[in-house]
């Protein structure tokens, strides 16, 4: 178990804006931070962060919490992974207290796979610094490459030796689990028997965004026809190739920087680039990318740069695959390289003003670049050609922006000197297709949803719930805060009437609504709220300096969650207003004390005006037999319910 100081000092040092910046791409909005849903795919943000509050919220998916809950939501660590993450980054000792030998073995299976796999590329590194062996096969094949000492260190490379299972047994002597091993595809077990899976091969960690290492990939260093070239980890339950790109540890910061990814097809493209000091440089590993790892990349940036072997061959069939950039509405430029020349020798070979230059100057639209490309395949030849029209205008049909579909066609019109009107109208086509396969679904999913509309009637609003949970709202913001407030005395004048008359007095914003609602001897109604409602009470209490980013802390992830997500209602008003013209954002409330007498006044009136409807509803039941204490009570609340009105109205 983790110790609690150590816990402590965690939250403690902690800042959520930055933690989350690791992964997300945050703009500062405000007071807060927004940026692209990392659950969703979202082309406009709905991700908060305050850095106030120290808490995230997103509202496509309706996630949100500390900073703990973000790294257990998105990086599926568990809490101890979450804590260890964070203390690393902070640079904080963790005090562990001692581990049973049963905590031990029951030590989360990921966190095992984790660990081993950590422990092999250490091992591995290990191997091809120290050795002899290491250092005069691998070593040596690495430097040949031009991968500088330095370069070697940064994405942790490594050598295994060329033995059946030097580094099994090395794993097993140090207490790492066979069945660990197997499950990382490290070892392989046959029978009785193990082997090292990458015998003899230079060796590729493979990190995730956060840095963990996932798998590897294992270069052959032979000219064995027959065994495969690269050698990569089998899929785990922390190793899903669909969901890696190789590098992005490193590239993340200078994608979001440069606000642009290069994306190449192998390991040493990547690291090569990077050496040159092309730092925002990621490889799909030799397969077509998948939406997954288009989503890692949305999250830093908009913009794709696509950079192609120099061998034309299977040139044109990977360029469909990137009809999946432009569908998550992406910008794709491509680029080629001279015949012969790949990214990797290309920056060997250049300086990084040439490849800067090179990149700058060939780096062409992918539409553009696709429709040249068609054009001279297909110009002497009119069938060809027809294709060649339905293909590109395909691709265009995938761009989700009307605008900037237009502005393709006119230009692919041009480069395949075919007139507007055809492409026009075979995008028409290919749209109205796409609308009627749409449509149909749509109509599938009206007559499911028509189905749960009779079992579920859609919720009133529930005006009692909205008011406990403003209450609470203002206890978690402003609850320890000292306000004047004015509370309304009802007093007879001389004439005999009754007249509200003010009377001032301090108070903490807590006290006063405590003592309010204990005046009214009012319940919270919702069984979530009015736990939550003493405990922040308790707390208030207790501790004068009271903060939210302490608070949340301490108390369960579920009303964790909850407090997020009232906290964070407010937020959303910030967020890309401009798409909502029609909606107002609520005015922002004079004073504290105004909200806070407001909130409660508006709650007794409505508490009220429920008896009265209550006991109509008796005196109906009782069939008409009036019951003179029900109407004593009716006229009772009556009247205060008007007089409250009243000083609703004042405050209002
Ligand atoms: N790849 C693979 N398995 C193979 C061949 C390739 O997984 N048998 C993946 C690797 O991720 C590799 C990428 O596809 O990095 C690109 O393949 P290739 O161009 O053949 O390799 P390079 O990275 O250029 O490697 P090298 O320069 O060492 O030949
Ligand atoms: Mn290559």
């Amino acid at each position: 178990m983790i110790s609690k100081s150590t816990i402590d000092q965690v939250f403690e040092t902690s800042r959520v804006e930055e933690v989350i910046g690791d992964f997300v791409q945050l703009k500062k909005s405000g007071s807060n931070f927004k940026g692209l849903s990392p659950f969703s795919d979202e082309r406009s943000p709905s991700f908060m962060v305050s850095p106030v509050k120290q808490i995230w919220k997103d509202f496509s998916s309706g996630k949100g919490g500390n900073v703990v809950a973000f790294l257990m939501e998105h990086e599926h660590f568990t809490y101890p992974e979450a804590i260890k993450y964070l203390a690393k980054k902070y640079n904080i000792e963790v005090v562990e207290t001692e581990q049973s030998n049963e905590e031990k073995e029951q030590a989360n299976e990921r966190e095992s796979l984790y660990l081993v796999s950590e422990y092999a590329s250490k091992y591995f590194q290990n191997i091809l610094h120290k050795t002899d062996q290491g250092k005069a096969i691998g070593l040596s094949y690495f430097k040949e490459r031009g991968f500088t000492e330095e370069t070697i260190k940064k994405f942790n490379l490594g050598y295994s030796l060329d033995e059946w299972q030097a580094f099994t047994d090395d794993a097993l002597k140090k207490g790492y689990q066979l069945e660990y091993l197997e499950k990382t595809g490290l070892t392989i077990v046959k029978e009785e028997k193990r082997f090292d899976r990458f015998k003899g091969r230079v060796m590729f960690p493979i990190q995730s965004m956060s840095g963990r290492v996932l798998g590897f990939g294992g270069r052959i260093l032979t000219n064995d026809k027959k065994a495969a070239k690269y050698l990569n980890s089998p899929e785990s339950d922390i190793y899903h190739k669909s969901k890696v790109l190789y590098g992005i540890y490193h590239a993340k910061q200078s994608i979001a920087k440069e606000d642009n990814c290069y994306l190449v097809e192998g390991y040493t493209d990547v690291i090569q680039l990077y050496q040159s000091g092309i730092k925002n440089v990621v490889s799909s590993s030799g397969t077509a990318l998948t939406p997954e790892q288009i989503r890692l990349i949305n999250r830093l940036t908009k913009n794709i740069t696509v950079l192609f072997d120099g061998d034309a061959a299977g040139l044109r069939a990977s360029l469909r695959g990137i009809d999946l950039i432009l569908e998550q509405g992406m910008n794709v430029k491509v680029c080629t390289f001279p015949d012969g020349e790949d990214p990797d020798s290309f920056a060997k070979n250049n300086s990084l003003e040439e490849i800067t230059v090179y990149l700058d100057e060939h780096a062409q639209d992918f539409i553009q670049f696709k429709a040249s490309l068609l054009f001279e395949f297909s110009k002497n030849d009119p069938i060809k050609k027809a294709e060649t029209v339905r293909d590109i205008v395909n691709s265009i049909a995938k761009i989700p922006d009307r605008i900037k579909k237009e502005i393709y066609i006119q230009e692919c019109a041009r480069i395949m000197d075919i007139s507007e009107d055809v492409l026009f109208s075979t995008l028409a086509q290919i749209d109205k297709k796409e609308f009627q396969e749409s449509n149909r679904q749509y109509k599938q999913d009206q007559k499911a949803f028509e189905v749960i509309k009779h079992k579920q009637p859609v919720k009133k609003v529930d005006i009692q719930y909205e008011l406990e949970r403003k209450i609470i709202q203002i206890l978690l913001l402003y609850g320890s805060e000292m306000e004047e407030f004015e509370d309304l005395i009802l007093k007879e004048n001389d004439k005999n009437e009754l007249v509200l008359e003010p009377v001032k007095h301090e108070a903490k914003v807590f006290e006063k609504i405590y003592l309010d609602l204990q005046d009214d001897e009012m319940q919270f109604s919702n069984e979530r709220f009015r736990e939550l409602y003493y405990t922040i009470i308790d707390t208030l209490n207790q501790k004068p300096d009271f903060a939210i980013e302490n608070f949340i802390n301490t108390v369960e992830p579920e009303i964790a969650s909850e407090i997020t997500t009232i906290l964070m209602e407010d937020e959303r008003y910030t967020l890309a207003n401009w798409e909502r013209k029609n909606i107002y954002p609520k005015e922002k409330h004079h004073s504290i004390s105004q909200l806070v007498s407001e909130t409660i006044l508006s709650l007794r009136c409505y508490l009220i005006e429920q008896k009265v409807v209550e006991f109509k509803q008796e005196t109906l039941e009782s069939k008409n037999v009036v019951n003179k204490n029900i109407l004593e009570e009716v006229k009772d609340y009556s009247s205060l319910k008007m007089l409250l009105s009243r000083k609703l109205n004042r405050v209002l």
